[in-house]
This record gives structure tokens, C-alpha cells and sequence, in this order.
């Protein structure tokens, strides 16, 4: 059983538990193969491809994947703790988990051009996993989520695609790619049947920069916990009112700009929390999300009640084009 690079012409849509447990049982025994009684790197994000490749190796080859979950300190509320009670707690991975929290908010004080961000926190990503990397011994290959959308997009020059996951020439591994023939809906299909929880199967889209870029402008912890309080607001109340796996993808953000309020009698200089749900295809155009009133009501009542330094909630009304999805 040889790992397939190209996806066959006639493969048949996993969409159902049998076709993605015929596919588990496949990949267990290519992964198998492929490494022997190698060790395997991984960079577990939490995302619903890393966490695929996580389960499937981990059934694979147990403890000799060895998962790296970074904590660069603008992932959603509870991911972190989520990674490490799925991996470490109920499957028992080799996790090694980096607080590197400090590390990455100290590099981006101060700085407010967006690209710039995006550029700090890949390249702290990519230093800080390398560093990680450097301290294991014995480890061959490097396993990556990449998945078909990836390769074909890659093909049509779209996205530059990195191989080698963007990692120094002198860590060089060789790349287990499980779920590289799949589609998203068919990676989600096999993350399910390996018992991985809903939340973390059918998560809505979510950028490589995280919060950081919800948190618009030069990013400070304050304005950042408030994004990450409001978002976490907002997915609760979006999952009670049963619209969690219906919006394409719903987020709150805090734009670096404050404004005059009032509380108990006095003037207040606060924050304002915006409200994005849009639903899309594919990210290239998306239409608003017509949110009932009455939860918009709830949330932002909630968000005043719990959320430090806010006293504005706003919806966003802007579809794709002319707006984007993101702030920046
Ligand atoms: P935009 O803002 O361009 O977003 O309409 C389209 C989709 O892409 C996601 N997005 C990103 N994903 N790194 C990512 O991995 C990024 O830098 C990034 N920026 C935007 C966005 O969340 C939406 O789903």
C-alpha cells in the first residue's frame, strides 16, 4: 500500500462512514509502510486537516509521531487547552505543546501594517518550530495536512504552496501527506469517523494569522482579549441558536480605534466590537448572514456584560465584494 500523490480520476467521493473507514484502514497501512519504524513530525495547529493527519498517524504509528501544537497566542479561546484534552488526554499523542505566547506579542508590538503581521507570525512560526525540531533526535519525516484543494490550487499559481512546510534546508524530512487526495468535506468525513469531536471537525474557516488580524492594527494584549472574549460570545450564542455549521464563517473585531460612551454617569473612551457572519463557497465572494435581531440583541448585551473596555457592538453589513471577508 503506496501513499497516492494524485487523486484518481475515478475516486469516489468519501461521503459517507464506510467509504472514510475503508480510506483510515488504507492510510494506516501506507503510513505504515512509508515510515517503517520511523519517528514523525508534526506542526498540530488544531485545525481540522492537522488534526486529521494527528489522528491518522497516531493510529498508525502511535508515539512516534511527535505533534508540536504552538501557542503563539492568537488562536480562538480554548483551542490550546481543546488540542491538548483531544491529543495528550484521550489519545494519548506525543504532543509537546510551546507557550510561545510572549514571544510572538512581543515581536508584533508596535506594528500595524497588516502584511507585515502576517509576515512576523509565519516567520516566528517557522522559527519556533524549527527550534522545536532541533531539539528531537531520530525524526525522518514531517508530516503536513495538505489537502487536494491545496495541490490543484498550487498547479493554477494561485497560492504559493510550501512543500517542505517553509522550514530551514538543514531540516530536511521526508513528507507524509495522509489526506493529500481529499477534498475538505471528505478530510471532514474521515476526521469524524476517527472520533475526533464535532468542534473540532466542523470548524468554520479560520486564517493562519488568527485573531491577529481581527485585532486591526498594532495588536496589544488588552485590545486582543477582547477579541478573543467577544469571539468566543459570539460562537456560543451562534451554537445555541443552532446556526453553528450553517454561517460559512462568523467572527467578531476590534479595530484600533475608540470612542465616547457612557457608564454610571460618566464618559467613557472605549473599543468597538464588530459582528462578521457570511456565508460563501469558497472565499472568493460572500453575502451577509441575515442574523435575527433578536441575538444580535443578546450578544451585544452579552458582550457589555463581559467583555473589559467596550462600549459599542456593530454589525457589519458588507458583502464580497467590495468588502472582504477579514479586516486586513
Ligand atoms: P478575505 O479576507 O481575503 O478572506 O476575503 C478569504 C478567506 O481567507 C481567510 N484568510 C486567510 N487564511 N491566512 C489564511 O490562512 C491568511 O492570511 C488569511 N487571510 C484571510 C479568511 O478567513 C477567509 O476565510
Amino acid at each position: 500500500m503506496q501513499q497516492l500523490l494524485v487523486r484518481p480520476q475515478d475516486m469516489k467521493r468519501i461521503d459517507s462512514p464506510a467509504l472514510a473507514q475503508a480510506y483510515i484502514d488504507e492510510q494506516v497501512a501506507a503510513i505504515q509502510e512509508q515510515v517503517g519504524d520511523g519517528k514523525v513530525l508534526l506542526a498540530l495547529s488544531g485545525g481540522v486537516d492537522s488534526s486529521v493527519v494527528a489522528a491518522l498517524l497516531i493510529k498508525a504509528i502511535g508515539d512516534r509521531l511527535v505533534a508540536v501544537h504552538v501557542n503563539h497566542g492568537l488562536l480562538r479561546k480554548g483551542e490550546p487547552e481543546q488540542v491538548i484534552e483531544v491529543f495528550r488526554n484521550q489519545m494519548h499523542a506525543n504532543l509537546i505543546y510551546v507557550d510561545a505566547v510572549d514571544r510572538f506579542l512581543d515581536k508584533l508590538a508596535g506594528v500595524k501594517d497588516p502584511e507585515t503581521k502576517r509576515k512576523i507570525i509565519g516567520k516566528e512560526f517557522i522559527d519556533v518550530f524549527a527550534e522545536e525540531a532541533r531539539k528531537l533526535e531520530g525524526i525522518q519525516f514531517l508530516a503536513q495536512g495538505t489537502i487536494w484543494p491545496d495541490i490543484l490550487e498550487s498547479e493554477a499559481g494561485i497560492k504559493a504552496h510550501h512543500n517542505a512546510g517553509g522550514l530551514p534546508e538543514d531540516l530536511s524530512f521526508e513528507l507524509v501527506e495522509p489526506v493529500r487526495i481529499l477534498f475538505k468535506d471528505e478530510v471532514r468525513m474521515v476526521g469524524k469517523t476517527l472520533g475526533l469531536p464535532d468542534g473540532m471537525v466542523y470548524r468554520q474557516p479560520f486564517p493562519g494569522p488568527g485573531l491577529g488580524v481581527r485585532c486591526v492594527g498594532a495588536i496589544t494584549r488588552d485590545r486582543l482579549e477582547a477579541v478573543r472574549e467577544s469571539d468566543a460570545i459570539l460562537r456560543e450564542e451562534f451554537a445555541a441558536a443552532g446556526l453553528q455549521g450553517k454561517v460559512w464563517q462568523y467572527f467578531t473585531v476590534v479595530p484600533d480605534m475608540k470612542s465616547t460612551g457612557i457608564k454610571d454617569g460618566k464618559r467613557t473612551d472605549d473599543w468597538m466590537v464588530i459582528i462578521r457572519a457570511v456565508n460563501s463557497v469558497d472565499a472568493t465572494s460572500a453575502t451577509i448572514e441575515e442574523v435575527p435581531y433578536s441575538l444580535l440583541l443578546k450578544i451585544r448585551d452579552r458582550i457589555f456584560a463581559e467583555v473589559k473596555g467596550v462600549n459599542r457592538v456593530l454589525y457589519d453589513l458588507s458583502s464580497k465584494p467590495l468588502a472582504t471577508i477579514e479586516y486586513e
